[in-house]
């Protein structure tokens, strides 16, 4: 399986900042720095092998997804996760901009995303093709790719509703999304977005701070009888 990332696509996706903040399966998604490593590699670590062997294209060992996490570029391309209460990564999709080599920036891109496997099925994966496409098309990608083996349903389903055309190749698909110039609604749009995460991830930590301070004024031990997380 070819690519840096392993597999993504993409759809025009909301275009509607207040729609898009109605709808039932929104949540915030945060971009990630090199900061977020650890949790980033936890994240991956406890996808179950035939998880690993969806994202990469191969059944990646613990060793390979460390290194990995290690060579990420997040200066170059964009890493962008769904954070629970306890800030567990419970969604992360990597959005790899792919060098035109001769000094323009990136027209295409590649994706690639993983969720929880207690998180599947609430609109997670979806929701971060749906942000990886807006930020993708406002650093003027015009094709977003994703590699995914044929038997991923999921993520070519993800991909076709998008509008991306897929072409299977024996056990290997590639899907391809074209997709329109950025506009001034689709900045707002990101605006928007990136307000509401940073916002809603401030709060989390915050009140994991909080926790734990009113864990030590009380004298319980904050890892074993603090407050019960939400459902992941
Ligand atoms: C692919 C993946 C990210 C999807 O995440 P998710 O949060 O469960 O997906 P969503 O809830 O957003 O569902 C997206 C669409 O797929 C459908 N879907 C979800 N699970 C499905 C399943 N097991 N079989 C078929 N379709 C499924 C949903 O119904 C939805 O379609 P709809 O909006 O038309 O109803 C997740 O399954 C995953 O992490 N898989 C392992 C890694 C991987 O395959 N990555 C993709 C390659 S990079």
């Amino acid at each position: 399986m070819p690519d840096s990332i392993h597999h993504a696509s993409g759809p025009q996706g909301p275009s509607d900042p207040v729609a898009l903040a109605r709808s039932p399966t929104w949540v915030p998604i945060r971009s990630l720095a090199p900061r977020h490593r650890d949790r980033i590699l936890a994240h991956l670590l406890r996808l179950p092998e035939r998880d690993r062997y969806l994202r990469f294209g191969y059944m990646a060992s613990d060793l390979q997804i460390t290194r990995y996490v290690d060579e990420l570029d997040f200066e170059r391309d964009e890493v962008l996760g769904i954070f629970n209460r306890r800030l567990r990564l419970l969604g992360l999709a990597h959005l790899a901009y792919v060098d035109s080599h001769d000094g323009l920036p990136a027209t295409r891109a590649e994706f690639g995303v993983s969720v929880a496997a207690n998180a599947r099925g609430r609109g997670y994966g979806q929701r971060l093709f749906d942000l990886a496409v807006l930020h993708a098309r406002n650093r003027g990608v015009q094709t977003l790719v994703i590699h995914a083996l044929s038997e991923n349903t999921t993520m070519l389903r993800i991909a076709r509703k998008a509008g991306a055309e897929v072409v299977r190749e024996g056990g290997e698909a590639q899907a391809v999304l074209r997709m329109p110039a950025d506009s001034f609604q689709s900045h707002v749009e990101q605006l928007v977005e990136d307000s509401a995460a940073e916002w809603d991830y401030r709060f989390k930590q915050q009140a994991r701070q909080m926790s734990r301070l009113l864990a030590v004024l009380s004298g319980s031990n904050p890892t074993t009888d603090g407050p019960r997380a939400p459902p992941d």
